[in-house]
């Protein structure tokens, strides 16, 4: 094991979070543009080999816990594939990101291929408003697979929900109440600003405001631990088995023990959320390079990483300039 990669803050990076396409299929307002987004020729898009060649040489350089996003990760044919040969070449704890449309039918095989975390998106419970939000039908398809993925023992099971005022804000006490008798942690998601995601501060609605909205229901809010990396500050309502949690990404940046590190579906390293120097691995692959010189490319991008945002000063900061959609970085 060699010495990981480490930025100028000491931050150490155990965590990659992969997206291995750039397609989905819902078409989430918040994630892409109204029109869609253009699509990397496939050529572009890194092989299943170049994945695993990549996770193999992160998780060589200190990388334990890997995390599959997209656009929607199940849509990719081989991906499973993907994941095998992730078990099997790798010690990293493996988890996925994913809006749940597909999951069903591959939740048993996922289980079985050491799997151990899901977070599944879900924004709404009302029918006519996912429809509206993901731009397709799937509310009770959605619903169903979160519950058989309790069902089925996943070691983690997290529901996604990016809260946007005058959309889904007067649903959070229902999502509250999923965690009543469901062993799940249900977290809400400060919602950032993404090129062509029409983000708004009007829209943005703060942590300690939906805190104080749920304390003023459930009259308190009991606090858990939160792991070290985490994004999350966890709650739990008090005789409720599953958690709460928090993103607050844009009120209260947990970027000091920041530890991930990003591979762009186009084989781009990526060092921040909201940075956007990027650097091809893709390009140093196919031209022939080393592992050794791929790992000094690694470790000059991270040596290049900002403290936080990006190195923007907030959200604001964020919002006025130039940055990918939310569904070519994968979350
Ligand atoms: P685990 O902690 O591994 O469960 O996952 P996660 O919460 O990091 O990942 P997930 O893909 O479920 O993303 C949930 C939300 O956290 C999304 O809105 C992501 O954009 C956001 N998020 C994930 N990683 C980061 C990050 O490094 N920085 C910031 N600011 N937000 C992040
Ligand atoms: N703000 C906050 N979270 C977002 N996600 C996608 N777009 C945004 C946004 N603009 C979330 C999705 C998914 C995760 C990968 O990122 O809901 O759960
Ligand atoms: Fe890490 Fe950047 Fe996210 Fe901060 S914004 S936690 S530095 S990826």
């Amino acid at each position: 094991q060699k010495q990981g990669f480490v930025d100028t803050f000491g931050r150490q990076h155990t965590y990659l979070r992969v997206s291995v396409t750039e397609k989905c299929n819902f078409r989430c307002r918040y994630c892409m543009p109204e029109e869609g987004v253009s699509l990397s020729p496939p050529k572009n898009i890194l092989t299943k080999e170049e994945i695993v060649r990549l996770l193999k040489l992160f998780c060589f350089y200190g990388v334990n816990k890997v995390r599959f996003t997209g656009g929607e990760p199940l849509v990719r044919k081989d991906f499973l594939d993907i994941v095998q040969a992730a078990r099997e070449q790798t010690n990293a704890k493996l988890a996925i990101t994913t809006n749940g449309m597909i999951l069903n039918k591959q939740l048993e095989a996922l289980r079985q291929s050491g799997v151990s975390g899901l977070n599944i998106s879900l924004d709404t419970l009302v029918p006519a408003k996912f429809e509206f939000i993901t731009r397709r039908r799937g509310l009770s398809t959605v619903v169903d697979s979160i519950f058989k993925a309790v069902q089925l023992g996943f070691p983690s099971v997290k529901v996604n929900c990016v809260v946007m005022r005058g959309l889904n804000d007067d649903e959070i006490l229902s999502f509250c109440y999923l965690t009543k008798d469901w062993d799940i942690t249900v977290r809400f998601i400060e919602y950032m600003p993404f090129e062509g995601n029409k983000w708004n501060t009007n829209k943005f609605v703060s942590y300690e405001e939906m805190k104080s909205r749920i304390i003023r229901e459930f009259g308190t809010l009991q606090k858990q631990r939160d792991d070290l990396h985490d994004t999350t500050k966890h709650f739990r309502i008090p005789g409720f088995r599953g958690r709460l949690g928090f993103i607050t990404s844009m009120s209260e940046h947990f970027c000091a023990s920041c530890n991930r590190l990003r591979i762009t579906a186009d084989g781009n390293l990526r060092v921040c959320l909201f940075g956007n120097k990027e650097v091809s691995l893709r390009d140093y692959m196919r031209n022939g390079a080393s592992d050794d010189e791929l790992a000094q490319v690694v470790a000059v991008a991270v040596k290049n990483k900002d403290f936080a945002l990006g190195g923007y000063e907030d959200m604001n900061g964020i919002a006025s300039n130039p940055n990918r959609p939310m569904i070519h970085i994968g979350g």
